[in-house]
This record gives C-alpha cells, sequence and structure tokens, in this order.
C-alpha cells in the first residue's frame, strides 16, 4: 500500500497539529504505555467530573498514524462517561481515520488501547490513578 493511500487528510492534519496534545498537571488520572516491537508511546492525563471526562490531553512519540489517532481520540472522549469510553470499538477509530489504518492497527490502536485498558484497571481498583507501563 502506497503511504499516500494509507495517510489520508485527516491522519496527516491531526499528525501536524494535533488536538489537545500536552499535560493536565494536576490531574486526575494518567495512562501511559507503548507499542513493545517499536517503542512508541503515548500517555494521557485526564480530569474527570461527574464520572465523565471534563478534559483530556496526550503526549507521545511514535509514528504518525499512532499519535494521529491518539489525537484524534482525545475527541472522540470528551464528555464521555468510563463505561462510554470502555465500550468503544476499534471501528469507532477506523470510522473517522479510515478504513485504510487497519492495514496498521497496533499503531492506530495504540492510543485507545493504552487509555481504555488505564479506566479499566481504574475502575476495578479506584486507588490506581497512575498506570505507566501498558504495554501492547
Ligand atoms: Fe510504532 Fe506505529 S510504528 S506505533
Amino acid at each position: 500500500m502506497e503511504a499516500k493511500e494509507l495517510y489520508n487528510e485527516t491522519i496527516l492534519k491531526a499528525y501536524k497539529n494535533p488536538l489537545n496534545k500536552g499535560k493536565i498537571d494536576p490531574a486526575d488520572l494518567e495512562f501511559g504505555g507503548g507499542n513493545r516491537s517499536c517503542g512508541d508511546s503515548v500517555t494521557y492525563t485526564l480530569k474527570l467530573k461527574n464520572n465523565k471526562v471534563e478534559d483530556i490531553k496526550f503526549e507521545g512519540h511514535g509514528c504518525s498514524l499512532s499519535l494521529a489517532s491518539a489525537s484524534l481520540l482525545t475527541e472522540i472522549v470528551k464528555g464521555k462517561t468510563i463505561e462510554e469510553i470502555l465500550n468503544l470499538k476499534a471501528q469507532d477509530i477506523y470510522d473517522i481515520i479510515g478504513e485504510t489504518a487497519k492495514a496498521r492497527s497496533k499503531c492506530a490502536l495504540l492510543g485507545i488501547i493504552v487509555l481504555q485498558t488505564g479506566l479499566a484497571r481504574h475502575q476495578k481498583n479506584p486507588k490506581e490513578t497512575k498506570i505507566e507501563n501498558v504495554k501492547i
């Protein structure tokens, strides 16, 4: 597949001008992790209000697809409850970044896997508010 086909305009735009990049400090929750095979990583910091995500930011280093997808995810989850975020599917990401990203699913889904894994662990054990080493 040509790079041109894989990296559509949505991905390129989100990579060049990522939304919600940075770190919330102090944050209510912080979840970070990375892709074992390439070492790329992403960290989310979140503020919650009434069990909903009031604000979320991300930092990371990695390929354009992983960072674009991690950034677009922040817009999807703002205003959602933890349960709603845990119910998101890979297809919800592909609906936004395009079906061609399925060819590199680990890159495309790095962000959502880190975020959902962190939230699931936090939901099981509310004392876990900072998780640094989610691996995919
Ligand atoms: Fe590492 Fe894409 S090459 S996440």
